[in-house]
């Protein structure tokens, strides 16, 4: 099996640079992968970069692990170095990271829940901005991508009600260096218009 090779321990929170040999310089971490290509592609362009990348679903976990290892492989096959995963929600991981500890988080499509009465189980939400605003260091990074509309009218209401992250208007253009995922090409095959917010942690926020 591949994923207990990869796995991020619950106890290595405290730490999280250590759980990667070599320690990294920079610490990222992913919520959601999905089926892992925007992961793969920012562990193999940022070497020194550790990430932990989170995903719930099951498929999706399977397929980053297909990409990584060859059938047959799965005891042995080299691993990356600068990859840790999280087969589980997020949020208790997040809760449970030191103060400042990342250098960015990436929140690449995550899941709309259009309907109001389901707004709470929003990723972007004013809970989880403050727990953000928590780990992510002073001018460390917060990227969003979103096609949903409702998810983005919301997401545009949540941060300017928040005074924790720096927000320039989103692009309406992937930008350099935001490698593309599944659910993007499906959205823009679909006929909508995703937008990506890149938001900076402000330093003098508390
Ligand atoms: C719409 S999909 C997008 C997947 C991928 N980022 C992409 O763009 O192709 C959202 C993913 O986030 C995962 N997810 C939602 N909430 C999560 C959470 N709290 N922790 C980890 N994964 C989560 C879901 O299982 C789902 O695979």
């Amino acid at each position: 099996m591949t994923l207990p090779r990869l796995r991020f321990d619950a106890a290595q929170a405290a730490d999280p640079l250590a759980a990667f040999a070599p320690r990294p310089e920079w610490l990222w971490l992913e919520v959601g992968f999905g089926g892992g290509e925007h992961a793969l592609a920012q562990i193999a362009a940022h070497p020194r970069t550790g990430l932990i990348a989170c995903e719930v679903y099951a498929n999706g976990i399977c397929s980053l692990l297909a990409k990584l290892v060859a059938e047959g492989m799965e005891e042995t096959g080299a691993l990356p170095p600068n990859l840790r995963l999280w087969a589980e929600d997020a949020r208790p991981l997040i809760h449970a990271l030191p103060a400042a500890s990342l250098d960015g988080l990436a929140l690449m499509f995550p899941d709309p829940w259009p309907k109001a009465r389901h707004a709470r189980r929003r990723f972007v939400h004013p809970a989880n901005v403050v727990e953000l605003a928590r780990v992510i260091r002073p001018g460390g990074v917060w990227r969003i991508g979103t096609d949903d509309p409702v998810y983005q009218a919301w997401t545009a209401d949540v941060l300017a009600a928040q005074h924790f992250f720096e927000v320039p208007p989103p692009a309406t253009e992937r930008p350099a260096g935001w490698p593309p995922t599944r659910y993007e090409a499906k959205a823009v095959a679909a006929g909508r218009r995703p937008l990506w917010w890149e938001l900076r942690r402000n330093a003098a926020a508390t």
